[in-house]
């Protein structure tokens, strides 16, 4: 053999071994890569690709690689096009043998020859799943950052409102009371008198709630309390109001401990289900049952409040804990606000849920317990 052939050869076999090196490497890449015709034939899928979607390389080749993606997410780009852009990125959704939709990472390269005729397309397509949901993850948390930041400006600036506004009612109501005193039986002032408290009543009411939502929880009064006798408290004192009347309210304690012990101001946590069971009554037929259901799950308490009323649509579900947020007409839109302000400053949670199967809502607070021992 001469010299050049020689070296051929042995060009040759460099290249093959690198070649093989390529295939061994692309075999064992965790991401998919696939080889396609200019029209879209498979012409070699790797064993992540094939793995992802669900198939077995076999079953992939010589198919239309359109398979990888649900209709609507067919890419109309031809191959001049994607030739054009050198490479092109993008995400997109796949779609698993089995129907299952996943977010996809994806680069394709249109490669043509020396000659400039088209050799084919290499997609390399990756799963993003987990890297979405991170994504999303985060996004929540900025998002509940970005709403707690809004009520603490908001608290501080009703707060202030609240505080300079309800000296001038407390005097208006003062001076309305002693008018009462001097005019109340003449029948010409007696329905502007009336008018005039109870206005001056409904505002002074919705400037004690504003005052609420602005209120940090006032350390010394956190005690150790019992959750049954904080419960007791509201619904003696929802016995009280009109509408509560028509209902009836039972209590299931499905919980290991009893009595449980949270550390809470008694009074605010009183409020809590005071405002649920009156928002309960408010939208339930008369002679229907409001539930109360205690439930403990290790160190949290779950406290439902579920009624047999309207319900509430969809589409406001996510609105009901905004503060002014109401379809009542003599509603403020207040009491949720101020159930999810309490309720978080102890620690807990609030979430509401229609029933299923309707008729009527449930409402969920979870509230950490302490243990009996523990002062
Ligand atoms: N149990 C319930 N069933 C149906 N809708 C409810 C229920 N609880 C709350 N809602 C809806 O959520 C809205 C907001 O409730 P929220 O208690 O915050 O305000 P409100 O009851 O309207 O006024 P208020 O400030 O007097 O409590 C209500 O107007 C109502 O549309
Ligand atoms: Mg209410």
């Amino acid at each position: 053999m001469s010299d050049t052939t020689s070296m051929g050869v042995e060009q040759g076999d460099q290249k093959n071994s690198i070649l093989r090196l390529l295939k061994e490497a692309i075999e064992a890449l965790p991401i998919g890569i696939t080889v396609s015709t200019e029209h879209g034939k498979i012409l070699y899928v790797n064993l992540a690709e094939a793995i992802n979607h669900g198939y077995t390389v076999e079953e992939l080749i010589g198919k239309d690689f359109r398979i990888f993606a649900p209709e609507e997410h067919w890419n109309s780009l031809s191959f001049e096009e994607i030739h054009l852009k050198g490479i092109w990125k993008r995400e997109s959704i796949h779609i698993r043998k089995n129907g299952e939709l996943f977010p996809v990472q994806m680069i394709s390269i249109a490669v043509k020859d020396s000659e400039g005729i088209p050799a084919g397309i290499v997609v390399a397509c990756e799963d993003i799943t987990y890297r979405k949901k991170a994504e999303e993850e985060f996004m929540k948390h900025q998002e509940s950052l970005y709403q707690r930041e809004k009520m603490k400006v908001y608290g501080q600036l009703t707060a202030g409102v609240a505080h300079e506004v309800r000296n001038p009612l407390n005097a208006i109501l003062a001076i309305t009371e002693a008018l009462f005193l001097d005019l109340g039986d003449k029948p010409d002032f007696q329905s502007y008198l009336t008018h005039i408290h109870i206005q001056v009543d409904r505002l002074s009411r919705l400037m004690e709630d504003l005052l609420e939502l602005g209120k940090p929880l006032i350390q010394s009064r956190l005690k150790k309390e019992s959750l049954f006798d904080i419960l007791n408290s509201a619904i003696d004192l929802w016995n009280q109001l009109p509408p509560s009347l028509s209902h009836k309210v039972h209590i299931d304690v499905l919980s290991a401990q009893n009595p449980l012990y949270v550390i809470a101001d008694n009074q605010k946590l009183q409020q809590v289900f005071l405002n649920l069971l009156e928002n309960a009554s408010q939208h339930s037929p008369e002679g229907s049952e409001i539930r109360m259901k205690v439930l403990q799950y290790g160190s949290t308490t779950l406290i439902s409040v579920a009624d047999e009323g309207t319900g509430i649509t969809s589409e406001n579900l996510s609105r009901v804990f905004e503060p002014f947020y109401t379809v009542r007409k003599k509603g403020t839109g207040l009491g949720l606000s101020i159930v999810k302000h309490i309720v978080e400053a102890h620690g807990g949670h609030v979430r509401i849920r229609n029933n299923d199967p309707m008729p009527g809502c449930t409402i969920e607070v979870s509230l950490p317990i302490i243990e009996e021992t523990t002062i």
